[in-house]
């Protein structure tokens, strides 16, 4: 089946089964093409928890349609390619969380939703890259352990110091690439753009920005910016929307290497077969379940 071919049958049997596509920012450009909904992970679990459809194809990775599965249980979740996990996510257990809990009975757990649920059962409370500050800054504990991202961590903790942060040891192996000299050298070959970059970017890369914030908060803030050139430090799927709704900016991506290899995996042909064959369905233990629901705000 050729590329058209392929997505008239997408089109098909998602209105023959009521289905619903969401696309992360990173998904590669012929699946945002073909999605309902494209966005960063807060904005995608909220369409998915409000949209009507009863089947709902996630283009993402495992834990974001965990997150999706989690806030509607009774809908049918499928992530088109089962194997398509996040380093990052996997870089903290449940015993983990519980060890910490043992050692620091007065801090409360804020987990960054790119985790298994298994941990954010565990958790107090869970927030995404776009409101990570103010879900720290307002919860009612001073004492606060934020996991797994420790360059997020950070971020927060620079924005909060009122409160007393420890850092669990994750992070992101595609937006670790990029070093302090990466944004020095794109800064002199182009020293009228802008930096934006993602908060799992390292501290002293965040540092140079003169943005910062989740994929869909770079892309509404170069979008609505009068600047006409960016550089941009994250991962290079979100050039797909920066330059559909910028045709007449620039921009140019920090590191080459800014590809997440998970979120490449899914295709339209692996689209088109979790339509036809309904897989591969997330399911969520009833007791994680029911703990990572109570801490997702
Ligand atoms: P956003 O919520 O900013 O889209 O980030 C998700 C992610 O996994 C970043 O690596």
């Amino acid at each position: 089946m050729n590329i058209e071919e392929l997505k008239n049958e997408i089109y098909k049997l998602k209105r023959k089964k009521n289905a619903l596509i969401v696309a992360h920012n990173y998904q590669i450009d012929e699946v945002q093409e073909i999605a309902d909904f494209v966005g960063d992970s807060f904005y995608l679990s909220k369409v998915c928890a409000e949209r009507p459809e009863e089947v709902i194809v996630f283009c993402g990775v495992h834990f974001m349609a965990e997150s999706a599965k989690i806030l509607s249980p009774h809908k049918k979740v499928l992530l088109p390619e089962i194997d398509a996990g996040c380093p990052l996510a996997d870089m903290v257990t449940a015993e983990d969380v519980e060890n910490l809990k043992k050692k620091y009975p007065d801090y409360s757990i804020v987990c960054y939703i790119n985790s298994p649920a298994s941990v954010k059962a565990k958790s107090d409370v869970i927030c995404t890259s776009s409101n990570a500050v103010k879900i720290v800054r307002e919860f009612p504990n001073d004492k606060i352990i934020f996991l797994p991202d420790k360059n997020l961590g950070s971020f927060v903790k620079k924005q909060v110091p009122e409160k007393d942060i420890i850092l669990w040891e994750g992070f992101c192996i595609t937006h670790y690439k990029i070093k302090k000299e990466d944004v020095e050298k794109a800064k002199s070959a182009h020293p009228n753009a802008l930096v934006l970059v993602h908060p799992e970017c390292r501290p002293e890369v965040v540092e140079l920005a003169d943005f910062v914030g989740s994929t869909k908060q770079i892309i509404d803030f170069a979008t609505a910016s009068k600047e006409k050139e960016f550089i941009i430090g994250t991962e290079m799927g979100v050039l797909y929307s920066l330059k559909k709704l910028n045709p007449d900016k620039k921009f140019y991506i920090l590191h080459p290497g800014m590809i997440c290899p998970n979120m490449k995996k899914n295709t339209l042909q692996s689209v088109r077969d979790a339509l036809l064959y309904e897989r591969y369905q997330i399911e969520v233990e009833e007791e994680i379940m029911q703990g990572a629901k109570k801490s997702t705000c």
